[in-house]
């Protein structure tokens, strides 16, 4: 097969396109804006890539749609920091580019695998009640569940609807001119090359980059609003395991199907997220001297600024992954951590012995 894959360089890209090019099964072409995350696949002949900002594209774009036979779209800005600082920006590169994507797969009857977030979902029902989400666990299911957002002053939400959006105009385009899409729903990937550094780039990158960030140089671990919501983690392998069934699928399995990629035994609240951080760095890595970052609380509006809220708790059904395409993830909280920091710390001591 001759695979489009937009948004190639983003963590998820980099680490699909390295599996897909060791499988050596299909010819890859990979866009972005920034290839670094790619430097380890660069150069293998199963993969072409081009530097190309599908803002600007037009007819390279169409022409490339043209010659593929799957399109799997990865572009996104999906750091919760962006929602509050940049809502528009936000909102036109998941929505309004993401579109003319799928409408080039409506045109030319090309299949496409579509990124969303399981910010779809929005709040629990506990939330919305005032009651406490760790007493109604309410595990989201990609055809059943309702979804609530907050109020638009909470510009947070703009992400999630964009998202929403786009998975509706999909259905919508399955059901009246046929498009065949997947769409996938990725409950909190964690992996080597996730994000960056926040010492190392400006911005605000999502949590275990922060946490990861002070445990390498010993400043403190930030709880936003004491760390009380949950997360439940996934290793990037095994999401990359799902996605790859999820590309190849079997009997059409997938065919305009939405599937949940999560570890609902993962779960965690932030506040266990970053004792286990810090546990995992004490045991496997800290050496002779490195301090011990302490744990604070801080505010939402102090770390992001007004226009922030919260997903509270977001438990993934992953029935479907595992029913039609065999799929269950294998790596355990610890695990994740594990080998999630290794790759951190042994890229930082590298830099560390070079200076
Ligand atoms: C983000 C994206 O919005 C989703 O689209 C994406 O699917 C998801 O990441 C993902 O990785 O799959 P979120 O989980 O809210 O969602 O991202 P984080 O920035 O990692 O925040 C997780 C939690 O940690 C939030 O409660 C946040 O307030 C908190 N946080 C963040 C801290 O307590 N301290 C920090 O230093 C940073």
């Amino acid at each position: 097969m001759n695979i489009l894959l937009l948004g190639a360089g983003g963590f998820i890209g980099a680490n699909l396109v390295e599996r897909l090019v060791r499988d050596g099964q299909h010819h890859l072409t990979a866009l972005d804006i920034d290839s670094e995350k790619l430097a380890d696949s660069i150069g293998h002949k199963h993969l072409a890539y081009r530097d190309h900002d599908i803002r600007q594209s037009g007819h390279a774009l169409e022409q490339l749609v043209t010659e593929n036979d799957l399109i799997v779209d990865l572009v996104a800005l999906a750091n919760p920091a962006l929602y509050v600082t940049n809502p528009v920006d936000v909102f036109d590169l998941n929505f309004t580019e993401n579109l003319k994507i799928a409408e080039l797969c409506v045109k030319h009857e090309k299949r496409i695998v579509q990124f969303s977030t399981c910010e779809v979902y929005g709040k629990t029902v506990a939330s919305v009640l005032g009651k406490d989400p760790a007493e109604m666990p309410f595990p989201f299911n990609e055809d059943e569940s309702p979804m609530i957002m907050g109020p638009i002053k909470n510009h947070r939400w703009i992400y999630a609807c964009a998202k929403q959006l786009l998975e509706r105009v999909l259905h919508a385009y399955g059901l009246e001119r046929g498009l065949n899409y997947t769409i996938i729903r990725p409950f909190n990937f964690i992996g080597p090359r996730i994000d960056y550094l926040p010492s190392e780039k400006a911005g605000n990158p999502r949590v275990f980059s922060h946490f990861m960030n002070a445990l390498l140089y010993g400043t403190p671990m930030k709880l936003v609003d004491g760390g009380r919501n949950y997360r439940a983690y996934t290793y990037i392998d095994d999401a990359v395991d799902c996605i790859a069934r999820i590309i190849e699928n079997p009997n059409g399995v997938c065919d305009r199907q939405i599937f949940n990629i999560g570890t609902p035994e993962n779960e965690v609240t932030i506040k266990q997220l970053a004792e286990k951080m810090r546990e995992v760095f004490d045991e496997e890595f800290r050496q002779e001297g490195d301090p011990l970052p302490e744990i604070v609380s801080v505010s939402s509006e102090e770390f992001y600024g007004k226009g922030y809220e919260d997903c509270d708790r977001r438990i993934p059904d992953v029935n479907k992954a595992r029913t039609l395409l065999g799929w269950t993830s294998k790596h355990d909280v610890r695990s994740v951590l594990y080998h999630t920091m290794e790759y951190f710390v042994t890229k930082h001591r590298k830099k560390q012995q070079a200076a």
